[in-house]
Formats: C-alpha cells, structure tokens, sequence
C-alpha cells in the first residue's frame, strides 16, 4: 500500500489505533501489523517483531523527541528539540550522484509517491551506550537505490546532510567538518532492515529526529543513522564519514553494535535505556544477528569495528 508523507494518521488516531502504550509490546506488534493504513503486505514482518519483547517498551514520543543527538541544532541532547524550530524541511530534494546510469535530483514527494511506507520498531542504540525503542515509518533504502539505477561498479553508498547555517544553529560552529556524512557498504544498504525514515508515532519526521528524511540501520551505532538527508552517492571506494574522519581511533567506517568491543573510552557492554534505571546488557548486532552476521562473516570485528 502507499500513502504519502501528507496522509500519515495523526498522532491520536495513530494511539487509539494501536494501543501502543498501554498493551505489552506483543499485543502492540499485533495491533501494529493489522492495522490496515499501515500493513505491510509483502514481506516477512516476524523479522521485524522477533527481537523485542515484554522488555522492549516503546520510548515515549516525548522522550523520542527531546533527548537527541543533532549536532546541527547544538551538541546537547536539549538542543535540538530547543534549536530546531527555525529548520524548513519542505519543500525537499535529493540528489543522486556517482556510479548510476543517469544522476538527477528527485523531488521528495515523487521519491514518496513511488515507495511503500512501512512501520518498523526498532532500538536506536547510540554510540554513547543509551538506547530507545522507537516507531518509525518509512521505506526501505533499497526501493530509493533501485529507482537510482546504481552502476555495478557501485560497492559503497554515502549520504550527505543539508548544510544550512541560516537554520542549523550548529553548523556555525566547527564542532564537526560540515555537511554530516555517512556511509554504508552497497550489501549493507540493500538489506532489507535498512531503512529511510519519514516519520515516528504517525508523525512527520520531527526537525530534531532528522526531517524530513533519515536513515535508520538498527544493529549499528546511532551516528550511522544520518538525518536530513539531501545527497546520496555511490561509489566504488569506501567513503569518508564525520565520526572516522574526526575521530577514528574511536569511530570506525561499519560501527555496528557489538558488545565485545569495546569504545576506547567506555565499555558497550551494556546499555541505558532511556526512561530506565537499571542497565541492561548490548546485544550483539542490537540483537539482530541472525539477519545480519553473514554480511561479516570473512570480517575481523575488532579490527573493523
Ligand atoms: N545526523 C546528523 N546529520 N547529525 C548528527 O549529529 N547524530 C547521530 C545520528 N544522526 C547526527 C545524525 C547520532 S550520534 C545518533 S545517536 C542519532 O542520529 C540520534 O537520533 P535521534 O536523535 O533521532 O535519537
């Protein structure tokens, strides 16, 4: 089914849809793919439900939306809920550039008209060890990757922020080397549980969450999960990305979640979950191994952490 950015329920009907907040998160998930308006029809949904349980209690919208990490509003997690009131998110493009058959620029609503808006739990676990359990819609990336006509040459994707720092307070400052960049490996990308996201709770992407679209690969580190996304590229090279380039003896290119490796200044370990007191323990991949271990088989995780 495909509905447009426009036609996503309102944040109550989307409550009293689901019952979200009330039931455990199995009778949750259940109200959550029968829901007609937001169904997805066509793939397996068990792979999206099976790694949350009675313990995976949806983070509020409150708490979704006032403890972030957008260095372009601010570098603390107050700021971008406080900063972001001035961003424009529509109207919106996306360029595509690099090793496909013909770069364009795609006007947000055409890239919308042309997917199918899904809803997916996930855990966002962060690199400083807390984590949320947020609902999000969007589509998968690989749709986008599809309608971009990558070369076979292309073995890696990066995406870029928007660099407006007439709205994004942040960007005055060179806290980090502007626009945000990020990156992924072209099998990385085209897994399924990848997603672009365009809004959480049946909201429109909120400014400080990354409207009005962001990227969303669960099982590794927050700060692969790029918002206000307005280039993609692919590559035959590995790309540069913010965090390793600023940092990386401490952030590297794959970040995915593992709790045996461990940040050179804090363990990963274990978790804080937002709105928790007692910590919990990390899993691995953010507790999607089985859909993701084999893309690391032949991979040294310490060494490409
Ligand atoms: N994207 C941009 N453009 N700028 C950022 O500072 N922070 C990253 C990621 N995406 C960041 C970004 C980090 S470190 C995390 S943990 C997640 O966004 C946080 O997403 P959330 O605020 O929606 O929870």
């Amino acid at each position: 089914m495909k509905i447009l950015g426009s036609e996503i329920t309102p944040y109550k009907t989307y409550l009293n849809r689901r019952k979200f907040i009330k039931g455990s998160l199995a009778s949750a998930m259940l109200a959550t793919v029968t829901s007609s308006a937001f169904a997805n029809h066509d793939s397996d949904l068990s792979i999206y439900t099976k790694n949350l349980n009675e313990n995976d209690k949806l983070n509020s919208y409150e708490e979704i939306t006032t403890y972030n990490n957008f260095y372009e509003f601010g570098t603390h997690k107050k700021h971008p809920h406080l900063n972001s009131g001035n961003f424009k998110p529509r109207p919106w493009t996306i360029k595509i550039d690099g090793l496909v058959k013909k770069p364009q620029t795609f006007d947000l609503e055409k890239i919308l008209s042309n997917v199918t808006i899904e809803d997916r739990v996930y855990r966002l676990r962060c690199v400083e060890a807390w984590s949320m359990v947020i609902p999000w819609q969007g589509f998968q990336l690989s749709e986008l990757i599809k309608m971009a006509e990558p070369l076979s040459s292309a073995k890696y994707v990066q995406f870029v922020t928007v660099f407006r720092p007439e709205e994004m307070p942040g960007q005055q400052k060179r806290t980090i080397i502007w626009p945000y960049r990020e990156g992924l490996r072209m099998d990385e990308a085209m897994n399924p549980l990848t997603i672009l996201a365009t809004g959480l709770y049946g909201h429109e992407m909120p400014n400080q969450n990354g409207a009005p679209i962001r990227l969303v690969v669960p099982w590794k580190y927050g700060f692969k999960s790029i918002k206000s996304i307005v280039e993609i590229r692919f590559l035959d090279t590995q790309p540069e990305t913010s965090w390793e380039t600023l940092a990386p003896w401490e952030y590297g290119f794959y970040a995915n979640v593992n709790p045996n490796v461990n940040h050179p200044r804090w363990s990963q370990g274990t978790e804080r979950r937002i709105g928790e007191f007692k910590r919990r323990e990390t899993l691995m991949f953010n507790g999607y191994e089985e859909e993701v271990a084999h893309l690391y088989k032949d991979l040294d995780l310490t060494k490409f952490y």
